[in-house]
């Protein structure tokens, strides 16, 4: 319905399958969808080029996010690593807000959305899989994009990403304490799809 203000919140470690979720929940609802790990990996990836990083966070444009390397895994380690300073954090917070409020409803997925950036959303999922299973996952993906990478060096990437992630003191990853879990990792994108809207319907009556 046009009217709608809902707010689903997914968050979760990398490459447990949040995006693929939140794009497909977010098509199917018909509502907006943000990643906004691309907010901290544009920021991430100013900071690669020379810029300052609260600097970088505060005068973020949407051509920052339209960068072509933001999907490498050099630059997803320096938004990690911007992800643990306040000021950056906090330079994101009114545009994310802004957007989960939007009219038609919103999908948001991240590390903090149901935590910090939107406690009052009606739906959080925490999407989550064995740090194994997501850095195949992540690996297969970077081949297949052209990246020449190793299995071990993504999977002590995605460790070092969780580690980071899971123990800085500012909104750190953690699941909402009325998340609804989604482990992934013995299921297709189908089967976590269809567990996403079940717990979207048993919240909202959608
Ligand atoms: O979701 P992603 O892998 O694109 O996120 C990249 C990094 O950005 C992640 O390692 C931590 C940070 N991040 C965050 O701190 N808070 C968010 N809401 C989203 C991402």
């Amino acid at each position: 319905m046009a009217d709608t203000r809902i707010t689903v919140a997914i968050d979760g470690p990398a490459a447990a399958g949040k995006g693929t979720i939140s794009k497909a929940v977010a098509k199917k609802l018909g509502f907006a969808h943000l990643d906004t790990g691309l907010l901290y990996r544009a920021v991430g990836a100013k900071v690669l080029a020379g810029v300052e990083a609260v600097e970088a966070a505060t005068s973020l444009t949407a051509a920052d996010l339209e960068a072509t390397n933001l999907r490498t895994p050099d630059v997803a380690q320096a938004a990690s690593k911007v992800a643990v300073i306040a000021e950056v954090r906090a330079a994101l917070v009114d545009f994310q807000r802004a957007f989960a409020r939007r009219l038609g409803g919103a999908v948001l997925d991240g590390r903090d959305i149901g935590t910090v950036i939107c406690p009052d959303a009606e739906v959080k999922l925490f999407v989550t899989a064995s740090a194994e299973v997501r850095a195949e996952r992540r690996y297969l993906e970077l081949t297949a994009s052209g990246h020449d990478v190793s299995r071990e060096d993504v999977l002590a990437d995605v460790k070092a990403r969780d580690e980071r992630d899971m123990n800085r003191a500012e909104a750190p990853l953690k699941p909402a304490e009325d998340a609804v879990l989604i482990d992934t990792s013995t299921l297709d994108i189908d089967a976590a799809v269809a567990m996403a809207l079940t717990a979207i319907m048993g919240k909202t009556g959608r």
